[in-house]
């Protein structure tokens, strides 16, 4: 079975499962922290174990440009290309020269940037989903009062004001408030969308009801970056009791197997002979990263199944620690590298349910995939089965990274495995 016929095959228009494209190229990750409130979603995944007053420590996470070294000394490449690398200047300036912003701070508050904004806005797949399933049920929207949580740009905020709203009430901790409401006001919605700049925890509202609740909180794995504990919060202070709305409404997580020997040996195994050293104590780092990147849907050997059903508007904080057993049947004969977790939104409160699914077989998302490698590789053969069991909870360090063990048994023709993994998503 295809991993999109899982969920709510019944429930959502398959319009938005269909865009299959292939996967795009893959990439480095990028996101947000504004310190207290630090939602790692979009930052490169090290960022979060990065202390302020600390720099970046990756070049990767910086634009090198033609010129000097990063030092200061001119270097001699050796790509041919000619460009030369130059060193980093680490202030930022905005368009009209007031922002005396340094990138650190953008860094500690990567919502701040309007890069983190266009990834998601330019995320089609996120953001007409949300557009589609707000204008084509005006009738929730109409004449009602909306909070947006974590408005960003307050695209979502102006879906909503455009659907008819009585009035919204957008709201984000990070310094993209200052423009949502500029936007806001630009696009002639000042009378019907109150931008508000603070943590929802924090803030007042001047209601004390709220008929809908939209948001965009999922992140890498659906649940890093723990912002559904703001949602929830949000829910239970300001929704009405009586028929509240929450866009979207319904998540579900997938795990499924797959063959990724290239990329395995590319991230994983690379460290056991770098230019004839065994670096292996690396590798053993490496492999407990779940490495969040696209991954071809010809890669999946195996069917999907469930492992997390979350409904957003009954679920609690503590949902996020979920154990699940799961049993993943072989397609065919192949090897398997790893597993491959994804996630499926729906917005179900409505006339005609609509979603969208961050699967390798369907179109790519900013979020990608999730995938855990396994120290060995497996051989299975069509029909076989690999049982596992999956545990996640938060970090008791830090509450926003995951902790995800998995273990994988097999009894197979040519592979007999059962082993535990350990995995810190962060
Ligand atoms: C994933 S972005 C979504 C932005 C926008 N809604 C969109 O769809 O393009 C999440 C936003 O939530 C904000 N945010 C995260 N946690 C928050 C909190 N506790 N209170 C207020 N805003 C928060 C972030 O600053 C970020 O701009």
């Amino acid at each position: 079975m295809s991993s999109h016929q899982h969920i709510n095959a019944r429930q959502i228009s398959s319009e938005t499962f269909k865009n299959e494209e292939p996967p795009a190229k893959r990439r480095q990750l990028s996101s947000c922290d504004d310190g207290e409130s630090q939602h790692l979603r979009r930052l490169p995944l090290r960022a979060a174990v990065v202390e302020e007053g600390q720099s970046p420590s990756t070049t990767d996470e910086l634009t090198v440009q033609s010129g000097k070294s990063l030092t200061g000394e001119e270097i001699t490449c050796n790509n041919n290309n000619n460009n030369n690398i130059e060193a980093v200047d680490f202030s930022v300036v905005s368009a009209d020269g007031t922002d005396d912003r340094t990138s650190k701070d953008y860094y500690f508050d990567s919502y701040a940037h309007h890069a983190i904004h266009e990834e998601m806005l330019k995320d089609e797949v996120r953001t007409k989903t949300y557009e589609m399933a707000i204008m084509q049920n005006k009738y929730l929207f109409q004449d009602k009062i909306i909070l947006d949580v974590g408005c960003g740009t307050g695209i979502l905020s102006m879906f909503a004001a455009q659907a008819g709203a009585k009035h919204v009430y957008a709201v984000d901790c990070s310094s993209i408030a200052d423009q949502a409401r500029q936007i806001v006001e630009l696009n002639g919605f000042s009378d019907k969308i109150t931008v508000i700049k603070g943590k929802i925890e924090e803030i007042d509202l001047p209601v004390a009801e709220v008929d809908v609740i939209v948001s965009e909180w999922m992140g890498y794995f659906l649940l890093y970056e723990s912002m559904l504990d703001s949602i929830i919060f949000a829910r239970d202070k300001w929704l009405v009791k009586e028929n509240g709305i929450v866009f979207p409404d319904k998540a579900v997580m997938y795990v499924c197997a797959a063959e990724d020997g290239d990329v395995k040996r590319d991230r994983v195994d690379f460290w056991s002979n770098v230019y004839g050293f065994d670096m292996s104590p690396i590798r053993n780092i490496a492999l407990k990263e779940p490495v969040v990147d696209v991954i071809d849907g010809k890669s999946i050997v195996t069917d999907a199944t469930p492992i997390l059903h979350l409904d957003i508007l009954t679920c609690k904080k503590e949902d996020v620690e979920f154990e699940a057993s799961f049993e993943l049947k072989a397609l065919r004969n192949d090897y398997v590298h790893g597993l491959v977790a994804y996630f499926e939104c729906a917005f179900t409160q409505v006339h005609k349910p609509i979603g969208f699914s961050t699967s390798p077989f369907c179109r790519y998302t900013h979020w990608k995939q999730t995938i855990f490698y396994l120290p060995e590789s497996l051989v299975t053969c069509t029909g076989e089965t690999i049982a596992g069991e999956i545990k996640c909870k938060p970090n008791k360090k830090n509450r926003r990274d995951l902790d995800i063990s998995i273990t994988l048994s097999v009894n197979g023709r040519h592979s007999k495995f059962t082993k535990q993994m350990n995995y810190r998503l962060r």
